[in-house]
């Protein structure tokens, strides 16, 4: 097992590149099983979410090049292709589930495995599901997997999503995109990682009216063909540095990401103390205050603030001069990551989907785990700006989601090693206690 070893007290200082978007990469990668022929994607972060995702193209029949350091992936799909995603995979990434639409789309049959926690027909898939049934699939769960049947092919029709979600928007966007006849998608989620689809496919060939509107009208062509594409900068990312500055006085320059996708985030900052600049083009500076001031933020849908940046607005706030406030309005569960804060003297208190922060004068290190991407690398920051060592173990998450991190991080000036953790499993502890083995004490 491995940790992220970090000595706090630094401010971060220096320029830093953001790659492609996580949350489009991997979707741009199942569009490609849209086509025949070999899709290239440029802009490809070097995270373990696009390997997870090449080793599910590849067990449908793809061909992967895959080249991490230059970027680059080129996805060949040939004309059969398999139509299962195996448990293993989408266990390990629930964004496996965006290959539904066009496994559907394309061979009129889809397998793929239920996410744990999921069942259907509940919170999770269940607009997925109506979506593909309006469009005229039958939808069933059998042994664990969610089949998805159009033998007829799909057939263009009117849905309206009860909530724009993300995925559910993807799905039915590609799904739609082979279908027979117009469909209209009504409250679609809008984030840049969906129009960056929504750009890939129109030049696929697909007829899309309505892109970064909540209406999406998608009438269905017989084929489309494969594309080089460079994939939209990931403003998740960029908004980890710019919280990075911001929590540690620090003064970052993020490039890579076009600022305007990121202004709700970017205000927010600036209420917090921070200076920002944005000059030309994908390039942002955040210059963080001496000690941030405490900010209230609820969480929506694009163009609201991300979810996904709910980790560093608390750890901001745990360190700001007052009294802080984050409601989130998307995840339940997603306060998990708010006790391993608290061992670092953060004081939070939640009630159902409201957080309240009280900033402390300092965080103190110690050992943390992480539970998901997001909560991992604000754990790192809050270990920056805490005085002493913070372990944060757990960054095989991380790894999910962000490139050479620590690298990153130590070039802007922070003293952050990737080291071995010894964590002893319970058994181990048990022997510890019997005074160093049970072997041969008798029952
Ligand atoms: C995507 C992002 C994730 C981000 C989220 C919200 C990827 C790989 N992940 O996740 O990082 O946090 O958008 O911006 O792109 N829901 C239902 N029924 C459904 C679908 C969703 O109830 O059929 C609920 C979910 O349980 C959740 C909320 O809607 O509470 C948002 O989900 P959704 O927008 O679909 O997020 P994801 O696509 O899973």
């Amino acid at each position: 097992m491995e940790a992220f070893r970090i000595q706090g007290g630094d401010r971060l200082k220096g320029t830093v590149s953001v790659p492609g978007a996580k949350n489009s990469v991997l979707k741009l990668m199942a569009a490609a099983l849209l086509a025949e022929g070999t899709t290239v994607l440029r802009n490809v972060p070097e995270i373990l979410d696009v390997r997870i995702m090449c080793e599910l193209l590849r067990r449908l029949g793809c061909g992967i090049d895959y080249d991490p350091a230059a970027g680059r992936v080129a996805i060949d799909v040939p004309a059969e292709i398999g139509h299962r995603a195996d448990y293993e995979l989408v266990r390990a990434m629930r964004a496996s589930i965006c290959v539904l639409g066009p496994l559907t789309t394309r061979l009129g049959a889809a397998h793929v495995a239920l996410p744990g926690g999921d069942a259907i027909g509940s919170r999770g898939l269940d607009m997925h599901q109506a979506g593909l049934e309006a469009l005229g699939a039958t939808v069933r769960l059998d042994h664990g997997y969610f089949i998805a049947e159009a033998p007829e092919g799909l057939r263009g029709t009117e849905v309206r999503l009860e909530f724009p979600s993300v995925g559910a928007t993807e799905n039915l966007l590609m799904a739609a995109t082979l279908a027979r006849g117009t469909t209209v998608i009504d409250n679609v989620a809008r984030e840049p990682e969906i129009v960056d689809l929504c750009t890939m496919l129109a030049r696929m060939g697909a007829r899309i009216e309505g892109i970064g509107s909540s209406t999406l009208s998608v009438t269905g062509v017989e084929r489309l063909s494969a594309v080089e594409h460079r994939v939209v900068g990931d403003r998740i990312v960029a908004g980890t540095w710019a919280f990075a500055a911001a929590v540690t006085g620090g003064d970052v320059t993020v490039e890579g990401v076009d600022p305007a996708i990121m202004t709700t985030v970017l205000e927010k900052l600036e209420l917090a103390g921070c200076r920002i600049s944005t000059g030309e083009g994908e390039t942002f500076r955040v210059e963080g205050p001496e000690r941030p001031h405490a900010i209230r933020v609820a969480t929506l849908p694009y163009p609201g603030f991300p979810t996904d940046l709910q980790p560093f607005v608390v750890t901001l706030n745990a360190v700001s001069d007052g009294l802080g406030m984050l409601t989130e309005n998307l995840f339940e569960a997603r306060w998990r990551f708010v006790r391993e804060l608290a061992r670092l003297g953060a004081q939070v208190s939640i009630d159902g989907r409201h957080a309240v922060i009280t900033g402390v004068g300092e965080l103190s290190g110690a050992p943390v785990e992480a539970s998901d991407i997001r909560a991992g690398a604000a754990l790192v920051i809050a270990g920056i700006v805490a005085s002493g060592i913070t372990e944060v173990t757990g960054v095989d998450h991380i790894d999910r989601g962000y490139e050479r991190f620590a690298e990153r991080l130590r070039a802007l000036g922070a003293r952050i090693e990737r080291v071995a953790y010894e964590q002893r499993s319970l058994e181990e502890l048990a022997d510890l206690a019997d005074g160093g083995g049970r072997e041969g004490t008798s029952s």
